[in-house]
């Protein structure tokens, strides 16, 4: 494992079946430089072994208070109160999994095991990831406890949706190792890094569209959403607050961010044109279906249907008429330009290309009359879905109709190059005059 030195994360885990992933959490967090302490509730214990997690954290697990019998209590450190002195050393508390219970003890803030007394003791980020059955995840009582936290200033981690360990399909599943590990950095990073973003509102649009065929088949495409999530997950880390409008079959969207999930083009459009007002920027980083269907069936199909379509179609050909979708980013920059002072000061868009991006990417710059367009190359088995991206900015130049400046970017992870955006995103934000006329 890496020399732990990026911080300490104290992990509360406690009691139900997501417990079993927390060894995996912890080597995960420890993988990526991370200190782990964990805290076990009595009810973890059924679903986790202390042994399992003080061999993979490095450290005795603490669990109780006081002496039940076997020698002493963890609380019992050296010359000291161990619920007390570990609030110097620590940098995250994230508790994951949080049962109902758990959220219930901490928005009440009981004080009766070592978990919870260390909650009420301690200063960091408090990072929670409920899972649970649906229904007691939308029980009013847990929402409210989720709300009290949340105010509090806690993050509160979307559980996944999928099939949970009592055969229900919804949310409430632990969210993957990896989100819940992002989450931690996240947290870690904001507490010690730029906040030049800070009190801004970014608005990211990302994944792909589905366009209803019939009530079975859509047309899509391949994109997975990931430099969106990026992109989002930089802006929150940066101090921004950010809105992601989220296309379907995506990646998992970062914590911390207000998530708008759309299908189809049309929808995404109705989502990001009225939230666009509102933001200081806006990145469309979707993947838009250029064409839908004419009309969606309303029922499925049948593969006969499609013969001998009007139309000219040669005998044995399937024929399916398609419109064309609005163009979100045009009709952005059109509006933009059009009514000076409305939308967003920095519109950002992406050219994906399966050739040389940058001659397109500043045609596109000029057509959708955007401030930055990110070029790069798509096909098969680049960039979509893939963790790394090689791309090109092409940036507006002054209001006095100079050429565009073409910036290219090694090959980098999708977070580098967010990374990159959003440096030009602060900058423009910085120079731009408020509205009172004053340079900002
Ligand atoms: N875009 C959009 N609405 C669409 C199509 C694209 O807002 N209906 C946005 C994308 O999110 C991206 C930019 O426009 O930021 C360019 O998308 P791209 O697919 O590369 O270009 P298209 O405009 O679709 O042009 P073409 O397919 O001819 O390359």
């Amino acid at each position: 494992m890496t020399p732990s030195d990026r911080g300490k994360v104290v992990l509360g885990v406690t009691g139900c079946i997501g417990a079993y992933k927390a060894p995996d959490l912890v080597r995960e967090l420890r993988r990526r430089g991370f200190r782990v302490q964990v805290i076990l509730t009595r009810a973890a214990r059924e679903f986790v072994s202390p042994l399992a997690l003080a061999t993979v954290s490095g450290e005795p697990v603490l669990e109780r208070l006081f002496d039940d019998g076997s020698g002493r209590g963890d609380d019992d450190a050296a010359g000291g109160v161990r619920h007390i002195s570990l609030t110097d050393e620590t940098d995250v508390f994230l508790v994951a999994p949080a049962t109902a219970h758990a959220i219930a003890r901490l928005a009440l803030g009981l004080a009766d095991d070592f978990l919870t007394t260390f909650h009420l003791a301690q200063r960091a980020p408090l990072l929670i990831a409920p899972a649970m059955n649906t229904n007691m995840l939308r029980h009013p009582a847990t929402r409210a406890n989720l709300e009290t936290l949340a105010a509090r200033g806690a993050e509160v981690i979307a559980p996944g949706v999928g099939e949970l360990a009592c055969g229900w399909l919804g949310p409430g599943r632990l969210p993957d190792i990896g989100v819940l590990a992002d989450a931690a950095e996240a947290a870690l990073r904001r507490g010690r890094a730029q906040s030049d973003l800070e009190g801004r509102r970014v608005l990211v649009a990302a994944g792909p569209t589905r366009e209803p065929i019939d009530p079975v088949r859509y047309l899509s495409n391949h994109s997975s959403g990931r430099m969106g999530a990026a992109l989002a997950a930089v802006a929150r880390d940066r101090g921004a607050a950010v809105t992601l409008v989220l296309g379907p079959g995506s990646v998992p969207p970062p914590g911390g961010v207000r998530v708008i999930p759309v299908g189809t083009a049309r929808e995404m459009r109705d989502a990001v044109v009225r939230r666009a007002p509102g933001a200081d920027a806006l990145v469309m980083a979707a993947a838009v279906a250029d064409f839908r269907p004419e009309r969606a069936a309303g029922e499925k199909l049948k593969t006969g249907s499609f013969r001998g379509a009007p139309g000219g179609a040669a005998a044995g050909a399937s024929v399916l008429r398609l419109v064309g979708n609005p163009d979100i980013l045009a009709e952005l920059g059109g509006r933009r330009a059009a009514e000076p002072g409305w939308g967003p000061v920095v519109l950002a868009g992406f050219a994906a290309e399966t050739t040389d991006p940058a001659p397109e990417a500043i045609r596109k710059l000029e057509r959708k009359r955007c401030d930055l367009i990110v070029g790069n190359r798509v096909g098969p088995g680049r960039v979509f879905g893939e963790d790394r991206t090689e791309a090109v900015l092409v940036e507006r130049a002054g209001a006095d109709g100079s050429a565009p400046t073409v910036t290219p970017r090694p090959p980098e992870t999708k977070r580098d190059l967010a990374d990159a955006i959003l440096d030009v995103v602060a900058r423009r934000l910085a120079a731009a005059p408020d509205p009172g006329g004053n340079a900002s």
